[in-house]
């Protein structure tokens, strides 16, 4: 595995294995890599030629007040973790070469970002959505892979990947779970004890919500009501949003029907860290449990 910082490295070594005809997967990261991110590695590694993983803590995506500062960044220890994953290049710009001084060009998908998580964290999907393209355009990759786990963010890209026709196929991967059912995610290193067994209370309220929608309730608002109120019981819980959305316009769903896919969202603030989750209500469980819990 090559170690790469700088982004014409990144973009010679992709032009030369186009060039040899290699299919290139790639998986965009901000590190601090748990057993979610390895799950799309190794969907990566059985689609390609050479898997590219970049890790980038992407400052234009967090907003005033969030954890920019204190978010974990350890490249040693995500280097030694993809070692003997099957990751050909890890690829690590810097802040200043990825945005330098004059920095002024952004991608945005309008609408959808304005939605859900758009309306707590305003600007964030726009630097999503730019960091995401510069880095497509870097590694030029033939498909490309993404989590469930923010399935939000999943759907912007999709869109944007089709609106500016992105020569790369997008691949979105299932939610790796905890034994107890909370959703791997480099945040939940800041939940302490009490907080952390707290914050399996967004997978009760989702299999709350699945378990009204299966036995037939087609209301929205009252599958969000039961779900609202399992988390309500949890007193280190605060409600973000609860919603029942269209997986792929993100509308609201109000009639849930039989042959209709519906994705349930929900955003909470445990203590402080914010933590999201969501299922796809009228699909097989699109989750598996991460390799320690087998
Ligand atoms: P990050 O949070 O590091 O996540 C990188 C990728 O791993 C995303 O596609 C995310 O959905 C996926 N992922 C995270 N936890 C997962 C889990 N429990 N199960 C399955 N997949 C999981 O998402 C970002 O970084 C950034 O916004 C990025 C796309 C890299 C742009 O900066």
């Amino acid at each position: 595995m090559e170690i790469v910082n700088r982004i014409p490295r990144m973009q010679a070594i992709s032009r030369r294995l186009r060039k040899e005809g290699k299919k290139i997967g790639f998986v965009p990261t901000m590190g601090a890599l748990h057993e979610g991110h390895l799950s799309l590695i190794s969907r990566a590694r059985t689609m390609s030629d050479v898997v590219v993983v970049s890790i980038f803590v992407n400052p234009i995506q967090f907003g005033k007040g969030e954890d920019f500062d204190k978010y974990p960044r350890d490249l040693a220890k995500d280097a030694e973790l993809v070692t003997d994953r099957g990751v050909d290049y890890l690829f690590a710009p810097n802040r200043d070469e990825v945005y330098p001084k004059d920095y002024s060009t952004y991608v945005l998908v309008e609408d959808l970002s304005d939605k859900l998580c758009g309306l707590s964290r305003p600007g964030h999907f726009r630097g999503v959505t730019t960091v995401v393209m510069k880095l497509l355009n870097i590694v030029r990759p033939n498909f490309c892979f993404f989590g469930q786990k923010d399935g939000q963010q999943a759907v912007i890209i999709k869109r944007m990947i089709r609106d500016l026709c992105v020569d790369t196929e997008m691949v979105v991967c299932p939610i790796v779970r905890d034994s107890d059912g909370l959703a791997l995610s480099s945040r939940n290193i800041y939940l302490n004890k009490e907080e952390r067994s707290a914050a399996t209370v967004l997978f009760r309220a989702l299999n709350k919500g699945k378990q009204l929608f299966e036995e037939g309730e087609t209301e929205a608002a009252r599958i969000i009501a039961a779900m609202q109120q399992v988390i309500e019981a949890e007193p280190l819980a605060r409600i973000d949003y609860v919603a029942l959305v269209d997986p792929e316009t993100l509308e609201d769903v109000y009639v849930l029907e039989e042959d209709r896919k519906v994705m349930a969202a929900v955003a909470v603030y445990i203590g402080s860290t914010r933590l999201i989750d969501n299922m796809i209500f009228g699909e097989k469980p699109t989750f598996t449990y991460s390799e320690e819990d087998l």
